[in-house]
């Protein structure tokens, strides 16, 4: 005999309790780009070297939009761990709480994610500001899942796949690409970024 579950009961709500988890686990890998458009500029990553005459990633990729990208989104990941206990019983979903360690992979994997889309945009002929759709949308997401996973290995966290179930990575490949695209058009209109893209 199937025993039916309160979630086959309530697919709404179950569905819902898996985007707030998704939102949640990923909010430390989507500060880190938005942190950087406010922060960027300064001296680039690739020093103005060039590679096949094309920058090797360009202005737009900066060490001070980097940094400050990385460190807003572990300072984030580190309040959402005081917030926990609150949220949790207020969304009534327990919410994951984030080790040291993933705290500090998912905001750098978001960066170097997005600097290696940088990178493949100057190979493809890109410059600097041109949309690469898909990319743009996932590089950040891949890099901080694949650093995640990473540290989690590493360190025997068995963190990423109690956090990351297939139906909260699901969620996460549809939730960020909505989610990224509306809020540059935002800071597009708002004047913080150069292109709404
Ligand atoms: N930025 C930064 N350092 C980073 C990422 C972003 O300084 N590692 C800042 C830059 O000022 C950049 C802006 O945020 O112009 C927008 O970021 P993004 O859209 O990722 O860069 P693009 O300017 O579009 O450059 P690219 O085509 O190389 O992605
Ligand atoms: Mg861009």
């Amino acid at each position: 005999m199937v025993v039916k579950s309160q979630a086959d009961n309530l697919p709404g709500m179950e569905l819902l309790a898996v985007v707030i988890i998704a939102f949640w686990a990923m909010l430390p890998a989507y500060i880190p780009n938005n942190a950087a458009v406010l922060a960027g500029g300064g001296r680039p990553i690739d020093g103005g070297r060039t590679l096949g005459g094309s920058r090797l990633l360009g202005d737009g990729k900066t060490w001070r939009g980097t940094l400050v990208g990385w460190l807003a989104g572990a300072l984030v990941a580190l309040a959402l761990n005081v917030l926990q206990p609150e949220a949790s019983s207020l969304f009534s979903v327990d919410v994951p709480t984030f080790p040291l360690a993933v705290a500090l992979a998912l905001p750098l994997g978001a960066m170097l994610g997005d600097i290696g889309a940088s990178f493949l945009k100057r190979r493809s002929g890109r410059e600097r500001g041109a949309p690469f759709p898909g990319l743009d949308q996932l590089d950040f997401v891949v890099g901080s899942l694949l650093l995640a996973l990473v540290v989690d290995l590493v360190f025997s966290l068995s963190w990423f796949f109690e956090t990351f179930t297939l139906p909260v990575l699901a969620v996460v490949f549809v939730l960020t690409p909505i989610l990224h695209v509306s809020t540059n058009a935002i800071a597009y209109a708002l004047g913080l970024k150069d292109e709404p893209w």
